[in-house]
């Protein structure tokens, strides 16, 4: 009997509001309780939930039509009715989606969309790093550019802005190289085709993943002294410079918001780095562990076995080359070089084929970044009629990118500045004895043990210092 009058006064209670209290305390209250029931009989005034500053009640005394105190879930809990429809709540529709203000916010892709209380929606407006309208212009384009697009997951949900400071992480040289003072590389025979994974293979690295942080800089500086290492010494330096170093202990840098070519190329000379092992990669920047008064000894490493080196890794200074043919000759020689990139939108989300940048990309055009990567080798595509030169390169977003982490961009032609920033330099290998061939004016070199003087120590170091 008195169930059956607390059931006709709770019909009376006015549903619209208590939906929206329930939307504003969501809960749970009453099926928070624990025991053998949440609720309680009679009046109970121990039988309360903390709700706001206040407290709400479970028990049959709470249910007192307008005056009632109870928990905003004790129909349902308590009496096991349906949860009431949020009647007359505001309500947005997004892109086919109902929400309220108490619901999360949606998120759409990179940006997020929130209800507001006059049944607005209000969206944050950012660029994406990918979204689908430059996927379908990218996919209507693929003729016509020459190379194929893929809708990566990974880019997905992430600001444009995000992806240049975090992906890239190459700041534009502060000297312009052009006016620098270069080498020259007398070079004799191109072949039409050149890989220098194929030339020396097992040697060169192949693409890492640099993963959120600006740290381009570092890994392609890192990368290229590992391959030549590994040429110059003809396989008995095998070894994988640590790029985390160089994020945690070059100064004026600005770590894993980006740096420049000519600071890292100068710690590489001064101090030298460790191997991988010894300083693991971590995508953040930590505190610098190796002082450049350390070895490999000092610095708790382990040694190499083919080669009693107990020094860090040293390079010689950089130096940049000059055009197309040069860059050519340099890489056959002596190994891969580093490249400055200005990176547009639509290079996130190249597959395959020859890259160049394309109109798809143009609205965001003037928020280019700059990036640098490994220039491995060449080649030349036959299209109809047009013969389409490439540059073989090799990034750092991880193999599951591009043509398995690698990409090739039109060459020749200074494609988003690839030829104008190219930079190489030469090791200081352990116990070297094979004299590098004579290129060019570079003759100076000294046969024998101990570490090999620079070749091109007299040309003016990339930058300043
Ligand atoms: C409920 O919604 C209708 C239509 O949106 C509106 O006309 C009415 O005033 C609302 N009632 C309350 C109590 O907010
Ligand atoms: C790309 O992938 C995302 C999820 O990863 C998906 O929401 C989107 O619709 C896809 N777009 C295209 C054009 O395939
Ligand atoms: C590149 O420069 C060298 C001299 O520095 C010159 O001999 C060569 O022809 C140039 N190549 C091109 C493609 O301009
Ligand atoms: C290795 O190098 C150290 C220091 O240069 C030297 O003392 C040691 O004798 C060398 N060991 C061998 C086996 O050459």
């Amino acid at each position: 009997m008195r169930n059956l009058l607390l059931v006709l006064a709770l019909v009376a209670v006015a549903t619209g509001q208590s939906s929206r209290f329930r939307q504003e305390f969501p809960g749970p209250y009453c099926a928070a309780r624990f025991g053998s029931s949440n609720c309680c009989q009679d009046r109970q005034d121990g039988c309360a939930q903390p709700i706001s500053t206040t407290l709400c009640y479970c028990d049959e005394f709470c249910d007192r039509g307008e005056h009632g105190d109870c928990c905003p879930d004790y129909e349902e809990v308590c009496l096991g009715m349906p949860p009431s429809e949020p009647e007359n709540a505001t309500s947005c529709l997004y892109k086919n989606r109902y929400f309220t203000p108490f619901d999360p916010n949606i998120v759409d892709n990179c940006n997020t969309c929130k209800c507001n209380m006059d049944g607005s929606v209000t969206c944050t407006e950012d660029i994406c790093l990918v979204d689908d309208d430059l996927l379908r212009q990218l996919h209507h384009l693929e003729r016509s550019i020459g190379w194929k697009a893929t809708n990566y997951s990974e880019w997905w949900g992430r600001k444009y802005d995000e992806g240049k400071v975090l992906r890239l992480g190459t700041f534009q040289p502060k000297i312009l190289v052009k006016a620098m003072k270069r080498l020259s590389n007398k070079g004799g025979v191109l072949p039409k085709y050149f890989d220098a994974s194929e030339h020396w293979t097992g040697l060169i690295t192949e693409a890492r993943d640099q993963g959120w942080c600006g740290s381009s800089w570092a890994f392609s500086t890192a990368t290229m002294a590992s391959d030549r290492f590994a040429i110059l010494s003809k396989g008995r330096e095998m070894v994988q410079l640590a790029p985390q170093q160089m994020l945690a202990c070059v100064r004026r840098q600005r770590g894993c918001n980006g740096g420049h070519l000519d600071t890292a190329w100068q710690y590489l000379r001064r101090v030298g780095v460790v191997n991988e092992e010894c300083y693991p990669y971590i995508a953040a920047q930590n505190v610098c562990k190796i002082s450049p008064e350390d070895t490999l000894v000092t610095a708790n490493c382990e040694l190499p076995v083919k080669v009693n080196r107990t020094l860090m890794y040293k390079m010689g200074p950089a130096f940049s080359l000059n055009n197309e043919t040069d860059i050519m000759t340099e890489i056959k020689e002596r190994g891969t070089v580093q490249a400055i990139m200005r990176v547009y939108r639509d290079f996130f989300s190249y597959r395959s084929g020859v890259y160049r940048h394309s109109a798809a990309a143009t609205p965001a055009e003037e928020r280019s970044a700059y990036h640098s990567v490994r220039l491995i080798g060449w080649g030349e595509d036959r299209v109809g009629y047009d013969v389409v030169k490439y540059w073989i390169a090799i990034n750092s977003w991880g193999q599951w990118w591009g043509e398995n982490g690698r990409f090739r961009i039109l060459r020749g032609s200074n494609e988003c500045d690839i030829e104008s920033y190219v930079l190489a330099s030469n090791p200081y290998v352990h116990e070297h004895v094979q004299a590098i061939r004579k290129v060019g004016e570079l003759q100076e070199l000294i046969v024998g043990t101990g570490y090999v003087p620079h070749p091109s120590r007299r040309y003016p170091p990339y930058g300043r210092g």
